[in-house]
């Protein structure tokens, strides 16, 4: 990065949730962005910071709202603002912010889990939320698919029958009807044969995968992750204490042969139906050689099968779990994915090996999901309502990609490629190499689309420029226009 008076801004990516954010908080998405910017070597100390009149200009917003963040990073001691010299990226960087690309040089007492909580509050909020009706941040379960009468109809009755569950009734794994339910659906639809004894009832895959962290790990212990991945969970074992491994993912899925490098692992965390963020399927063998893996190390591998429900060419393939023999695999997955976002609810299948301990853990936390909503779940399950509903959103899903990917192919012909887009919510849109992304990004927003970088999801990886493109919860006619929209920018671009 130049020093003295040279403007460090080129690579200063513009804000991811900007676009959306209120006032107050637009401040907080720059003050994100420069902050992560610095903790992760982008700005280097001492470099010269572009003037508040800039960035403003550039970000569209105003003068004042780049002042008050730049305000909030002197008073963090992140930059310093000299009369005559500018602003500057301080000498010394706060090290309790510095990200988890560094974590290897950290000693192991001091990554204390306040430190990690401010790490993972700063790479959330600086990452681009997803959000239904944005264009494309829109990759979640779209809210106006579930039909309200359907999931009212249940609610009520299980609100009547609520009564009837009492602390025996009450088990913190979860309720016995709906364990019931998940495992014959599971059966059907994953190809996973389980009994309702192997289901933990969660709050969602997160919730999930905090619990395995608990059960599995240790300070130090090695977990190996995709590279690009999703970060919540990197943020989860790094709260645990423990050393990430990142692993490169090709088209095949994640490379398997890469944990040979690392004896030590002893948890894997994959999501092998449709690759977050890459969107690819991991080979069967791949898999195999997985599973094989985890059998000779006897390590731990998490499935997170976050939206293999939605396969639009064939059927997918069945989950990994489904060919686990040895009992290794941990299989999470997520009623937030396939019937809201804000249902939360989830659940995972644990092997016998650690479901007393699994037992323990949620004895002392206590169950995540009230009984009442559990039971409303369970029935919607029972009566095929929540069969119907998958349906509806696949063929949903798939007819929002196709509008979407039409608009491009009118409008920008030739500008990019697509991958990843055979299942989910969300595919990859590549862009010619040496396109600038940036200056996509910035065009974007000013006509209301957010674009997530596919770099802002890598650690060690590196790809052309490419977004992660959400399509799940718009609106036909929003995919049609945000498609156009964004197609006549990649269309006039060079
Ligand atoms: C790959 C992946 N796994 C898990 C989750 C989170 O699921 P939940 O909300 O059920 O914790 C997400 C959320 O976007 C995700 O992308």
């Amino acid at each position: 990065m130049a020093r003295g008076k040279t403007a460090l801004s080129p690579d200063l990516p513009f804000p991811p949730t900007l676009p959306q954010a209120g006032n107050r908080s637009k401040r907080d998405c720059i003050a994100n962005t420069i902050r992560n910017a610095i903790s992760t070597g982008l700005l280097s100390a001492q470099g010269r910071l572009p003037s508040s009149r800039t960035l403003a200009d550039r970000w569209h917003v105003s003068r004042g709202t780049v002042e008050a963040a730049f305000d909030r990073l002197c008073s963090e001691g992140y930059i310093t603002r000299t009369p005559g010299s500018g602003t500057r990226v301080s000498a010394a960087v706060p090290d309790s912010f510095l990200p988890s690309l560094t974590a290897d040089l950290h000693k192991p007492n001091d990554r204390l889990a306040a430190d990690v909580l401010d790490r993972g509050m700063l790479l959330t909020s600086a990452e681009a939320p997803v959000q239904a009706g944005i264009p494309f941040i829109a990759r979640l379960a779209a809210p106006d698919l579930l039909r309200a009468s359907h999931w009212h109809k249940h609610a009520a009755e299980a609100a009547k029958d609520s009564g009837t569950i009492d602390a025996d009734f009450m088990p913190t794994r979860g309720l016995y009807p709906l364990r019931q339910q998940v495992a014959a659906y599971l059966g059907v639809f994953r190809g996973l044969l389980c009994r309702p004894e192997d289901i933990f009832i969660t709050s969602g895959i997160r919730h999930a995968i905090d619990a395995v962290a608990r059960v599995l790990l240790e300070p130090s212990s090695k977990v190996a992750i995709e590279d690009p991945g999703y970060p919540g969970a990197s943020q989860i074992f790094e709260l645990a204490g423990a050393d990430m491994v990142d692993i490169a993912v090709d088209e095949y899925g994640m490379k398997v042969a890469d944990l040979e490098k690392h004896p030590d692992i002893s948890l894997v965390y994959t999501t092998p139906a449709h690759q977050s963020p890459l969107g690819v399927t991991m080979s069967v063998d791949r898999r195999e050689s997985l599973l094989k893996w985890s059998h000779q190390n006897q390590g731990w591998i998490i499935e997170d099968d976050y939206d293999g429900e939605f396969s639009f060419q064939s059927a997918p393939l069945p989950a990994l779990k489904s060919q686990d023999q040895h009992q290794r695999v941990i299989y999470c997955s997520s009623f937030n994915k396939t019937v809201a976002a804000n249902l939360r609810v989830g659940f995972m299948v644990v092997p016998p090996a650690l479901q007393n301990r699994m037992l323990a853990l949620s004895e002392m936390i206590g169950s995540p999901v009230s009984g009442t909503t559990q039971l409303a779940l369970a029935a919607f399950m029972a009566s095929g309502d929540f069969s119907s509903h998958l349906r509806r959103c696949r063929q949903a899903y798939q007819q929002r990609r196709d509008v979407l990917i039409r608009e491009l192919e009118r409008h920008a012909s030739g500008k990019y490629n697509v991958t990843g887009g055979h299942a989910g919510f969300h595919f990859i849109l590549w862009l010619k190499p040496g396109t600038d992304e940036q200056d996509i990004v910035n065009q974007a927003a000013t006509v209301g689309i957010a674009l997530q970088s596919l770099g802002s999801l890598c650690r060690r990886a590196s790809f052309g420029p490419a977004f992660i493109m959400g399509y799940s919860a718009l609106s036909l006619s929003q995919a049609r226009f945000s498609g156009r929209k964004l197609g006549l920018i990649l269309g006039a671009s060079s």
